[in-house]
């Protein structure tokens, strides 16, 4: 599908984005195999999360859908049965990667693949440190790659130092640990998003955090029902919008706001972002505020090193505010990009390139010199969600009219962006 988008005199207005991707797969998998019954409400019904779901039940955990979420009867610590059939994560590298975990120590044999994209996304980083458990599994390119076969077993304990910060990794390893003999401990590299062990504690997982390291002894968890915030990276695209259209007011409402998530808030503030978070509360663990954004002028800016995790999703959208910046901006320590669903450096670069902005890729990032205006340009989504999204806000502050090719990827994460998108553009402010 084709979506065309001519910037509007104005946006505003109210926009509850849906909710969080990687809260969403956290609930139904943890819940999945606690003993008890517990709801997701505001769980995010986009594609990634309906293939964890879909993967949950093949493994005989029931989820019915229920009003504005989820139904969960978890099936206890020894419940999962071996899936007839492969299981299938499709574009969701964080199914995958959460279940090679899960499924490394169940007592039966299982097969998961995905699309082209995550078939050629790397699984050696959860494989290698699965193996050190005990784990039999098993992929293509010399065990890199998907489909991956796992032949579930007893796992042990180990201490292993994550080689990139990379909270599918993590997740895979807490999952792993729970049903391991003796306890493991994890050593993280720079801080990446921490949903799981949340969601681990608040579940009466035995799991203590101090500093960069984790320590997980084998639990059983306990369902708890889940409120999931509003999605910060689905969030973000209107956090940039606001902030890059010349006649903006929009209010998000009930996002989270996890520090390990939030960079975006950050970043956009140091860029001189007209944004206020009001309302911070804390909702099942997790911290959620409304945000309101108004028109802003924007500098460049320098980032990388710690930040960069925070802000590991929302870099093509700092790509695009920096395109529009005074000045330049370099961005640095980002090549994890370039594993995403696409090259997201390379993609991102092409395809603002196109609309005139001046942007140049390095290895792990990229450097923007501020322009004064985007053209619009036929765009391509490459097949990524957060592609075609960024385009489309690109395409609300561009001269002329945008077209991007393969926008139905955005039902990846947000299957009522282009909706969205209409309503805010709408606005009379
Ligand atoms: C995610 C972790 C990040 C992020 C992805 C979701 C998660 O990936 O980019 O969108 O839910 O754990 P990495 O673990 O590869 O950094």
């Amino acid at each position: 599908m084709k979506q065309v988008v001519k910037a509007p005199p104005a946006l505003g207005g109210e926009v509850s984005p849906p909710g969080d991707k990687s809260i969403s797969h956290r609930a139904v998998i943890l819940n999945g195999i606690a003993r008890g019954d517990a709801t997701v409400s505001n769980f995010a019904q986009s594609a990634d999360c309906l293939a964890t779901v879909a993967c949950m039940r093949a493994l005989g955990v029931e989820i019915e859908s229920s009003k504005g979420g989820l139904a969960v009867k978890g099936v206890g610590d020894k419940g999962l049965k071996e899936a007839v059939d492969v299981l299938c994560a499709e574009n969701s590298a964080t199914t995958m990667r959460l279940l090679a975990g899960l499924l490394a120590a169940q007592p039966f044999l299982s097969v998961i693949t995905g699309d082209r994209s995550l078939r050629s996304r790397p699984m050696d980083r959860v494989v290698q440190p699965l193996r050190l458990m005990g784990a039999q599994i098993w992929g293509r390119c010399g065990d890199s790659r998907a489909p991956l076969v796992i032949k579930g077993g007893h796992l042990h304990g180990i201490r292993y130092e994550l080689p990139v910060a990379s909270a599918q990794l993590k997740s895979a390893l807490l999952l792993a640990a729970l049903f391991a003999g003796g306890d493991t401990v994890i050593k993280e590299p720079i801080a990446s998003r921490d949903h799981t062990e949340r969601m681990l504690r608040a579940m009466g997982a035995k799991i203590k955090v101090e500093g960069d390291t984790i320590v997980v002894s084998p639990s059983r968890l306990k369902a708890v029902d889940i409120i999931v915030p509003g999605d910060i990276s689905s969030a973000a695209f209107w956090l940039v919008a606001g902030v890059i259209h010349n006649k903006a007011d929009i209010r998000l409402k009930d996002i989270g706001v996890n520090p390990t998530r939030s960079g975006i808030i950050d970043v956009l503030k140091a860029m001189g972002a007209r944004l206020s978070v009001e309302n911070e509360r804390l909702v099942s663990g997790e911290p959620v505020a409304d945000i309101r954004v108004q028109s802003s002028r924007l500098s460049g800016l320098e980032i990388g090193g710690e930040l960069i995790p925070r802000v590991i999703d929302e870099i093509p959208l700092i790509a695009l505010a920096a395109s529009v910046a005074r000045g330049k901006t370099v961005i640095r320590d980002a090549k994890e990009l370039r594993v995403k669903e696409t090259d997201r450096i390379s993609a991102t670069a092409k395809e603002l390139l196109k609309m005139g902005a001046d942007v140049e890729e390095l290895p792990d990032g990229m450097v923007i010199n501020g322009k004064e205006r985007l053209r619009g340009a036929a765009c391509e989504s490459h097949g990524d969600h957060r592609l075609a999204m960024m385009l489309g806000v690109a395409a609300l502050v561009a001269e002329g009219e945008t077209e991007i090719d393969n926008a139905e990827a955005v039902n990846i994460s947000y299957p009522r962006f282009w909706q969205d998108l209409k309503r805010l553009s709408a606005a009379t402010l």
